[in-house]
């Protein structure tokens, strides 16, 4: 097994980590406390190619591997989950099932400006009754001939005020249960389709988190992606890839969390020792630096399959579990080696904390993830 990077992921490892070191860490803490929208990061993201990092560059993409787009999304969530959030469900939930699944109008319209980052898509699943149960959807696209007629309600969409391009998951045949769901490309703009209020949330908080309502939106039927009924199947291949970006999400923090602590434990002084040299401290770091590294792996793993073209529905769904749980112990571990500053925001520690318990719930709750691993593993 070869575990060195190549020179071109080695490259865009350094390139995210200079551009979440140096542009996304200013103002990091004020845009999390005012809830204020990286527009100008985003843009600069969309002009260094992480927007569409793996789409084909006949697409304005990267033509990069996943493994290359797990290694920036590490780089960027140690410093800014609201960016990395923005960064992961653009190209894992929108752009990765267009350039797969769309036509080539399709591809020609949508996929070109949301992989240049010129435009910023959505992904919307999740209703006010349906997260986790993705086949109850409740929201309708009714088969009117040369259209669907769209109403419902969508929550907590991650990009949902700032996205131009929404992909909607739609019921258009109730009786015909999870074949009955339709994918389709709805705009900004479309009469009919509002935004509601932005989410007020714990963690990533100037991530852009709004209710989608549709009131009769014609949507034509050249919008549908893939054949009638393919929408759930869709979606839950879209959240098999996407998991991949969240789980590199969780390493990020955990690790960004981990050097935070490893820094002050070596600064701070305490019983006329750095603390890091006192066994209490230093054994928490040696149980981090472990978590983390596993953690990396199986992230590592789900991304080198889906670039193999293997299977990676369960390698997926356990590092996006393990990955989660690692980012959510180890943010709360370097909070307490930071003592009383760990819980001030200037440090930074406290705001990864927060982050990191979104990673346990969005694209499949650890629950769901446990529901995917234990059906592949009892087969
Ligand atoms: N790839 C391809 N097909 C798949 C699949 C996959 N990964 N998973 C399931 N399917 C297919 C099955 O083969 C089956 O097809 P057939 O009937 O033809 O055999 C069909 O889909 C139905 O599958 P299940 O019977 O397994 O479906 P289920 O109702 O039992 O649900 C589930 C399974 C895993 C619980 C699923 O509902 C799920 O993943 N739920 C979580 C949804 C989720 O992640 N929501 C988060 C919202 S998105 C978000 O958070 C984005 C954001 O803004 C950041």
């Amino acid at each position: 097994m070869n575990f060195e990077l190549n020179e071109e992921q080695l490259a865009v490892q350094a390139a995210a980590r200079d551009f979440a070191q140096k542009q996304c860490l200013e103002g990091v803490i004020e845009r999390d406390t005012h809830m204020t929208h990286p527009t100008e990061l985003l843009k600069q993201m969309g002009e260094l190619g992480f927007m569409g990092m793996m789409v084909d560059p006949k697409y304005n993409g990267g033509g990069m591997d996943t493994l290359s787009y797990v290694l920036a999304i590490e780089e960027i969530s140690k410093v800014d989950n609201s960016c990395s959030v923005a960064m992961s469900v653009n190209n894992s939930l929108v752009c990765w099932g267009l350039e797969k699944y769309g036509t080539e109008a399709q591809k020609e319209k949508y996929l070109k400006p949301l992989a240049s980052g010129e435009l910023i898509g959505a992904f919307a699943l999740s209703e006010p009754e349906a997260g986790s149960d993705a086949t109850s959807q409740k929201t309708t696209a009714i088969d009117k001939g040369d259209h669907y007629l769209v109403n419902g309600t969508k929550n907590w969409i991650t990009n949902g005020g700032k996205a131009s391009i929404y992909l909607v998951i739609a019921q258009t045949d109730a009786d015909k249960g999870h074949k009955g769901i339709n994918v389709l490309i709805i705009e900004k703009g479309m009469e009919g389709f509002t935004i509601g209020a932005k989410e007020d949330k714990l963690g990533i908080r100037s991530s852009d988190t709004h209710s989608l309502l549709f009131t009769d939106v014609k949507v034509p039927k050249e919008n549908r992606i893939g054949e009638d009924g393919f929408g759930f199947k869709f979606a839950m291949q879209t959240l098999a890839g996407g998991r991949i970006g969240i789980a590199a999400q969780a390493l990020g923090i955990a690790a960004g969390a981990f050097e935070l602590a490893l820094k002050y434990s070596q600064e701070r002084k305490a019983f006329g020792k750095e603390i890091a040299k006192h066994q209490a401290i230093a054994f928490k770091l040696a149980d981090m630096a472990t978590e983390i590294e596993a953690a990396r792996l199986l992230v590592y793993k789900a991304a080198i399959l889906k670039d193999q073209g293997k299977d990676y529905n369960q390698a997926s769904a356990m590092a996006k579990v393990f990955a989660s749980e690692v980012a959510m112990k180890t943010t709360v571990e370097a909070v307490q080696v930071h003592g009383g500053y760990g819980y001030v925001k200037e440090y930074h520690v406290e705001r990864l904390m927060r982050d990191a318990k979104i990673t346990q719930i969005y694209e499949g709750t650890s629950e769901i993830q446990r529901i995917v691993i234990s059906r592949s593993v009892l087969g």
